[in-house]
């Protein structure tokens, strides 16, 4: 054995000290970041009430959601007695299937195929969908992206509902009362269950004219990094007569922007995100951009002598539009991007943003910390790292302006549940075309957005980057009425994992 000496000795506990003293905190940081095995979003991160009241039902760690009273977010549902109008079940698989190619895919099926179904409604219907899980492990959810449903129904597991797991049902029961193209999506581990198939499209028919036969669902998925227009590499040809005119319903289910563009013909950009552009005018020589999770309805009158016309999507394949021929050579993106901040013409809100009732701020950025226990550098949300993010608080009616900004160095779709918000302004600049109505809104780097929207929906509703892999890594925060309480958990014996 050897004896040290006393200086060896000190020197060693000096090492010993300012090792501690690095470390220390580091640990602290760690196992302060580490999640509970179960937590309500209610008792996550702090309340901002964006200047309004505080409801009785404060926001508190010592007050925890089972003790609050208030509404529970299952009581949230559409009309019990009313019968459906539109009633289907809908099978999820864990299997390997063909895309529409004829390609192999090892993914997750709905109805035994990927995309799933594509669910038609009238406007005003009452929409019912039973969703099965025969062999997806983990549990899975549908969550209906653009639709306003009521809270129950908004498919996100561990906040509305929990994961249904093998051999378990859940039905859906909501109004379409928006006319338009969205889309549904699994909401449970959605960063893994959207990319590998549990998708859709959804198109709800304006009550006027509820067959349109000229409607073309475009549903863009990339399967394995390859994409795919309803599952089909390459071109979808759709007949359309001369004179006819057709309606691209482009929806983007990938993690980035999207663009589109049209050769052959002029378009119009004639609704976003399930709203009626207002006086769209005829376009040529521009893209547009479609944020992840938003949808560009795109309107072609065919060319009277009876050309075709390409409608790109993201790249030199998308819909061939024709009739005798089908010969439409791809045309290079156009230089510009249409801005639907001066698109089309202005038309009344239905709603005064100028005096809110809240503000909100809702600053993307980026810093070195622990994400539940694991070192990285993660997204923050007023600068600080989930689940520290703020919980915006709403009352029934209020009015809410939000400040949406992004130093980041990367692009934020960011896509709040259950409400559609108009944008003001971008960077300042006011907004004076058509309103622009969206519930994804591609927030890119360094830009600031401010929009407005009306608390019309009580519930709970994510707020999230719908570049999913960034919700999972805490780019997510919630929106809650005074007076709602959820009883689900994030995690528990469900194993709800929502992003
Ligand atoms: Cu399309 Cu929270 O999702
Ligand atoms: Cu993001």
């Amino acid at each position: 054995m050897r004896r040290s000496r006393p200086g060896g000795r000190f020197r060693t506990a000096v090492a010993c000290a300012a090792t501690a003293a690095v470390l220390g905190p580091l640990i602290w940081l760690w196992q302060d970041s580490l999640l509970p095995a179960a937590y309500s979003v209610m008792d996550m991160g702090y309340a901002d009430y964006g200047g309004g009241p505080r409801s009785p039902s404060a926001h508190s760690s010592a007050h925890p959601s089972t003790h609050r009273g208030g509404r529970d977010v299952t009581e949230l549902v559409a009309d019990a007695d009313r019968p459906a109008d539109v009633n289907m079940t809908v099978v999820a698989r864990k299997e390997r299937f063909r895309l529409a190619s004829g390609r192999a895919f090892d993914g997750y099926t709905l109805n035994g195929r990927s995309p799933g179904p594509v669910i038609e409604a009238v406007q005003g219907q009452l929409v019912q969908v039973r969703l099965v899980n025969e062999s997806v492990p983990g549990g899975i959810t549908l969550h209906w992206h653009g639709v306003d449903v009521p809270n129950a129904a908004d498919g996100v597991a561990g906040v509305t509902q929990d994961a249904v797991g093998m051999g378990e049902e859940f039905t859906y029961r909501f109004v379409s009362d928006r006319a338009g193209t969205f889309w549904y999506h699994s909401h449970q581990m959605s960063h893994e269950q959207v990319r590998a198939g549990l998708l859709g499209a959804l198109v709800v028919a304006p009550r006027a004219s509820p067959g349109r036969a000229d409607d073309v669902v475009a549903l863009v998925h990339l399967y394995g990094g390859v994409r795919t227009v309803n599952g089909r590499e390459g071109d979808v040809r759709v007949e359309a007569p001369p004179g006819a005119r057709a309606r691209v319903r482009v929806i983007n289910t990938e993690y980035g922007i999207l663009p589109a563009w049209v050769g052959g013909a002029p378009y119009r950009l004639v609704a976003v995100d399930g709203t009626e552009v207002n006086g769209p005018a005829p376009v040529r020589d521009q893209a547009v951009a479609v944020a992840a999770g938003g949808r560009a309805d795109l309107e072609v009158t065919m060319p009277a002598d009876g050309s075709p016309v390409r409608v790109h999507l993201g790249g030199p394949a998308g819909v061939v539009l024709g009739s005798t021929s089908y010969d439409a050579p791809p045309v290079p993106r156009p230089a510009a991007t249409l801005d639907p901040l001066t698109y089309g013409t202005r038309a009344p809100l239905g709603f005064d943003p100028a005096e809110p009732d809240r503000r909100f701020e809702y600053a993307v950025g980026r810093r070195p910390g622990f994400l539940d226990g694991v070192p990285g550098v993660w997204w923050t949300v007023n600068g600080r790292l989930y689940p520290d993010v703020p919980m915006f608080h709403v009352a029934e009616g209020d009015v809410v302006r939000m400040r949406i900004s992004n130093d980041s160095g990367e692009a934020h779709p960011m896509h709040l549940h259950g409400h559609h918000a108009v944008v003001l302004t971008r960077d300042g600049v006011a907004a004076t075309g058509s309103p622009w109505w969206v519930d994804s809104l591609e927030v890119g780097i360094g830009q600031t957005y401010e929009v407005a929207f009306v608390a019309d929906n009580p519930g709970v509703w994510m707020d999230h980057c719908h570049n999913l892999p960034h919700a999972s890594e805490g780019l997510t925060a919630h929106l809650m009425y005074e007076g709602v309480t959820t009883r689900f958990t994030v995690g528990g014996p469900p194993g709800n994992r929502p992003e």
